[in-house]
């Protein structure tokens, strides 16, 4: 006499290939049954009732059972999963968040602030991204400004949806390999407004921290959204940042929007590692010559008022325009960049 547990564990070996798991596991075997004259019945449940797989799963499942001792005959039937017992297939196969959580490991998280827009916070997070690559480390960049969002543009990358894997979203690869996760490569096209609200900025901030696949790395570096409003705050709150990297310029008003940025700094107990004092002069290619376009720098005093210890002046330098209007935004070496990086970043 066969008994059900033989053929249940020959359908074991029938696997849903849309979903990676055996048919057994996921419920969809019903009313297994066989009778005297060896003739084995079962009703298939499928999630959809189109399912394109499902002659090709009642194949396998005739084959599997008709290697059973007694087994003469199969008859399948086919019917739709209830809700509940779909619902609960799905939550079987969807991202178990503890599993990214053991894949992923971030070793320093740091973010790029600025009191106000428009200084080169992004453009000090892509000059950072490169030089970290240069110095062989696994480094990845999560663009937080969910609105205005600029990382992929500098670096060459496409719009147009990023894969999603059953564990998570892949992050975009930059040529010499650094991780992007941004709105832009999430999107159909860059011309795309994002008018998103609070809520759905909140969100996507956070997947990008919790549902990224970012594996091994380094350094993750964060441009964060303009100034100290809302969703800057969100980002300090909702990533585990090791430490803050400020951008200014020498203009007049520097100061007060950095006391402000240093303001939230402190109040979210995040240290501020270091300053950078953007667009700081002009140095001439022809005479070599430096002119403080600007007006002349703040940095010293501004990282002294800060309290900290780490600070470079970045000059305005038609190379970076360049290069980043192409696309090749690691290809931008800065000396000023790459002789501090260590102490920006690590607090070396
Ligand atoms: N050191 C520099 N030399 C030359 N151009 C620069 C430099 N820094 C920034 N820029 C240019 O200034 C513009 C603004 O820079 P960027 O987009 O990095 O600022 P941001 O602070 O990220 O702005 P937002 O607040 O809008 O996000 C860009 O066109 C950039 O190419
Ligand atoms: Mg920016």
């Amino acid at each position: 006499m066969t008994d059900n547990k033989a053929m249940m564990d020959a359908l074991r070996q029938v696997m849903d290939p849309e979903l990676g798991k055996n048919i057994v596991e996921l419920g969809m075997v019903q009313d297994l049954k066989i009778n005297k004259a060896g003739e084995a019945a079962f009703t298939l449940t499928l999630t959809v009732l189109g399912c394109p797989m499902r002659e090709q799963m009642a194949e396998q499942s005739q084959k599997a059972l008709l290697q059973v001792p007694g087994v003469k005959s199969v008859k399948i039937e086919f019917a739709r999963m209830d809700d509940a017992t779909r619902q609960k297939l799905f939550e079987t196969v969807t991202p178990q968040l503890p599993a990214l959580k053991e894949f992923n490991k971030v070793k320093r998280v740091v973010a790029v602030m600025s009191g106000k827009g428009g200084v080169g916070k992004s453009t000090v997070t892509a000059l950072l991204a490169g030089e970290a690559r240069r110095q062989c480390l696994k480094v990845g960049v999560l663009d937080a400004d969910i609105t205005g969002p600029s990382i992929p543009r500098l670096f060459g990358l496409p719009s147009g949806g990023l894969p999603q894997s059953e564990m998570g979203i892949l992050p975009a690869y930059t040529e010499s390999g650094i991780k992007i996760i941004s709105t832009n490569v999430l999107l159909p096209d860059e011309d795309t407004p994002v008018i998103w609200r609070g809520p759905l900025i909140t969100r996507a901030i956070t997947q990008f921290w919790e549902e990224t696949l970012w594996g091994e790395l380094d350094l993750l570096l964060v441009d964060m959204p303009p100034g100290t409003s809302d969703a800057a705050l969100t980002v300090m709150q909702k990533l585990p940042i090791d430490g803050i990297i400020l951008v200014t310029t020498p203009q007049a008003l520097a100061g007060m929007v950095v006391r402000k940025a240093v303001h939230l700094a402190k109040e979210l107990k995040t240290p501020i590692l270091g300053l950078v004092e953007n667009m700081s002069y002009f140095r001439c290619p022809d005479n070599g010559k430096e002119y403080e376009i600007f007006g002349p720098s703040h940095a010293k005093q501004t990282a002294d008022m800060a309290g900290v210890a780490s600070w470079i002046r970045v000059p305005i330098d038609p190379q970076v325009n360049q290069l980043f209007d192409a696309g090749k935004a690691e290809e931008a070496r800065l000396p000023e960049i790459q002789s501090k990086f260590r102490q920006l970043v690590f607090a070396e």
